[in-house]
């Protein structure tokens, strides 16, 4: 009999019990079981990790953040305490890179406690070694909700997407939710719900009720954005979200797997894949301004950073760098619009709390 993981068997053994197991689910326990999840094991950052984000690609992406941050704290009226959270810190560079950038205002910098949100114990451990002495109070929680009430402003790149999602597939008997089961030959394969969810179609935009049969659409809680919303809408904050994802929302099936740089299946080896999926931007904003705050964007990545000045970051860097090819590249791939380029596919929204205004970056 073919061996399987102890998270592989933990699925197995829920699909016999209670059927075919909502794609939510696998995720989760996929990314975030607390003894064999891929987060809670895995650092998989990096050139020989599963893949890179944009702050482990240039220095100048946290330190763009930071100073956006700077000037937030500012419209925010300057408030002595602030608590700079970041959700899913991976391995804490972009905020090493945003406290560094920000010593150019030591105003805000000693107003700063940060608060890190990170479900990994792995990662938290590499956290606390990028942060040390980074000279201002760090405290590390579980959840938002565990932070500390107060005037906030939020960082959010590369999280939602990693937050877990649902699927429908379109057939001529309507949406059906999209599972997980055991087929004949043993392997964990998709499948469909036998009955149609009645009314699916009225929660969906107008033009998307009546796709052809096979159209797949995703949709997520959204309740961490519910709670982003929360924090900005109380406590005169403000958030900045960064993913890869669709400005509207939108059918098609991006849920993806990736181990070592590679697309993978994801439905094997549970627990050693990145399974992540779009952020649906419209679906996102909708919940955090539903809870009272204002939103911006979302804009393209290339715009964003173009708009705070990161080709003249880049110069800067180049006249002191022995090589300028290394700074060329990372721009290029941070703001470029080619295949493996993040420029066009991330998106940048930010939240305020209405007395807020005008975020840097989102003025046009
Ligand atoms: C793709 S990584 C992005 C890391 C980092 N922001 C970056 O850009 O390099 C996702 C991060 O979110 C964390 N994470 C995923 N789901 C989480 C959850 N439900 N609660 C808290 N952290 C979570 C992961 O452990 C990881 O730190």
């Amino acid at each position: 009999m073919e061996e399987h993981s102890a998270l592989e068997a933990e699925i197995r053994r829920r699909i016999a019990l209670g059927g075919p197991m909502p794609i939510s689910e696998f995720m989760a326990l996929c990314l975030l079981d607390p003894t064999h999840g891929y987060y809670t094991t895995h650092d998989p950052f990096g050139a020989r990790g599963d893949f890179i984000t944009a702050p482990e690609i240039s220095q100048m992406f946290g330190e763009l953040v930071g100073i956006w941050a700077s000037a937030v704290w500012k419209q925010m009226g300057a408030p002595e305490n602030v608590r700079l959270i970041e959700l899913g810190p991976g391995r804490g560079t972009m905020m090493k890179d945003a406290l560094r950038a920000v010593q150019i205002v030591p105003e805000f910098r000693s107003a700063i406690v940060v608060h890190l949100v990170e479900i990994s114990p792995a990662l938290r451990a590499q956290q606390e070694k990028t942060l040390e002495g980074a000279g201002v109070p760090l405290i590390w929680h579980g959840s938002l909700g565990d932070v500390p009430k107060g005037p906030a402003i939020i960082f959010a790149n590369e999280f939602f997407d990693a937050l877990p999602i649902n699927q429908a597939i379109k057939t001529e008997r309507g949406w059906h939710e999209r599972r997980i089961q055991i087929d004949p030959s043993g392997q964990l394969a998709f499948t469909i719900a036998p009955e149609p969810m009645p009314f699916f179609q009225n929660l969906l935009p107008a033009a998307l009720r009546a796709p052809r049969a096979g159209a797949v659409f995703e949709w997520r809680a959204e309740t961490s954005a519910m709670d982003v919303g929360r924090r900005v809408a109380d406590n005169r904050g403000a958030a900045l979200v960064i993913d890869y994802g669709h400005t509207e929302t939108a059918l098609g099936e991006t849920l993806q797997a990736v181990g070592q740089h590679a697309y993978a299946d994801p439905l094997t080896s549970p627990g050693h894949l990145d399974l992540t999926a779009h952020v649906d931007f419209q679906s996102l904003a909708r919940a955090v301004e539903a809870m009272g705050a204002t939103g911006f964007g979302p804009i393209e990545q290339s715009q964003f950073l173009r708009g705070l000045g990161i080709e003249r970051r880049a110069a800067t860097l180049k006249a002191r760098a022995a090589r300028t090819t290394d700074i060329d590249e990372a721009l290029e791939r941070l703001i470029g619009r080619k295949r493996n380029a993040m420029g066009e596919l991330f998106k940048v929204a930010a939240f305020t709390h209405p007395s807020v205004g005008t975020p840097p970056g989102f003025e046009n």
